[in-house]
C-alpha cells in the first residue's frame, strides 16, 4: 500500500462517503504576498452562516491536513471531520468554556494524533491545525481553534475522554484540539501593525533591538 492511501485512511468525514468527495478545482491565486495579506487579515471567527461548508471546500481542507509537516514524517495525526449538526452541537459541550460557539458551526475538525507513534505529537497537530485554520481563511471561511487537550469536561471527565467517547476513538488517539469552521457572519478589524508586541523580538543576542 502506498504513502498516500496510508494517509487518507487517517481522515474521517462524517456525513461524506468517498463517493461525495468530487475532485473539484477552486480557482488557483497567485502572488507572492498572498500568505503574508492573508495572515495580516486573519482573526478568529466565532459566528457563522449556517450554508454548510461544499464538499470541494472540504476536500481542500482535508488535503492541507494531510500536507501538514511532522517531526520525522511519521505523520501522527488522525482527523475527523464533522458535520453532523447532532454531534457539533455535543463537542460544543466539550468544555465549559470557549467551546459554546462550535453549536452553531458546520464544520467542526477534531484534531488528534497518536503519542505511540510520536514523541512530539502535540506539536504535529498543532502545526496541522494551523494549516487548517489558515487554509480556512484562504477559502473564505471562518474559523477558530478550540483547546481539547488539557481541558476538563466537568470534575470527573476530561475533555478528551468526552470527545473519545462521543467519536468513538480508539484508546491510542488523544485529541489536541477542535477546528470550528463556517463561512463568517461577523467580521473583525485586522490587529493593526502597531499593536504588534515588537518588544519581543530581539537580534541576534536577547536585548539587542537593532537587526
Ligand atoms: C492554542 C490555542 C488555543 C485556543 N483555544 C481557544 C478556545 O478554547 N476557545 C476559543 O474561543 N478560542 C481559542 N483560541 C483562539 C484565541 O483565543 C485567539 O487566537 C486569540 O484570542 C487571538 O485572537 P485572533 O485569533 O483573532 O487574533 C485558541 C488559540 C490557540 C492558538
Amino acid at each position: 500500500m502506498g504513502q498516500l492511501s496510508v494517509c487518507i485512511e487517517t481522515v474521517h468525514i462524517e456525513g461524506y462517503g468517498p463517493a461525495d468527495r468530487s475532485p473539484a478545482r477552486l480557482p488557483e491565486k497567485k502572488g507572492k504576498t498572498m500568505f503574508l495579506d492573508l495572515i495580516s487579515q486573519r482573526r478568529s471567527i466565532r459566528r457563522y452562516d449556517p450554508k454548510p461548508v461544499e464538499g470541494e471546500i472540504l476536500d481542500k481542507l482535508v488535503e492541507t491536513a494531510l500536507r501538514a509537516p511532522s517531526s520525522r514524517g511519521l505523520n501522527p495525526w488522525t482527523f475527523i471531520f464533522v458535520t453532523n449538526p447532532d454531534t457539533i452541537g455535543k463537542l460544543s459541550e466539550a468544555k465549559p468554556h470557549g467551546a459554546s460557539f462550535l453549536r452553531k458551526a458546520p464544520l467542526a475538525v477534531v484534531v488528534c494524533a497518536n503519542p505511540g507513534i510520536s514523541d512530539v505529537w502535540v506539536e504535529d497537530a498543532a502545526i496541522a491545525s494551523i494549516f487548517l485554520h489558515l487554509a480556512a481563511a484562504d477559502l473564505g471561511l471562518g474559523s477558530c481553534w478550540i483547546q481539547i487537550r488539557k481541558r476538563m469536561h466537568n470534575e470527573k471527565l476530561s475533555a478528551h475522554e468526552y470527545v473519545a467517547q462521543l467519536l468513538g476513538l480508539p484508546a491510542t488517539l488523544d485529541v489536541d484540539a477542535i477546528i470550528a469552521m463556517g463561512y463568517p457572519a461577523e467580521t473583525k478589524n485586522p490587529h493593526r501593525k502597531n499593536s504588534l508586541q515588537y518588544e519581543k523580538i530581539h537580534y541576534n543576542q536577547y536585548g539587542r533591538k537593532n537587526q
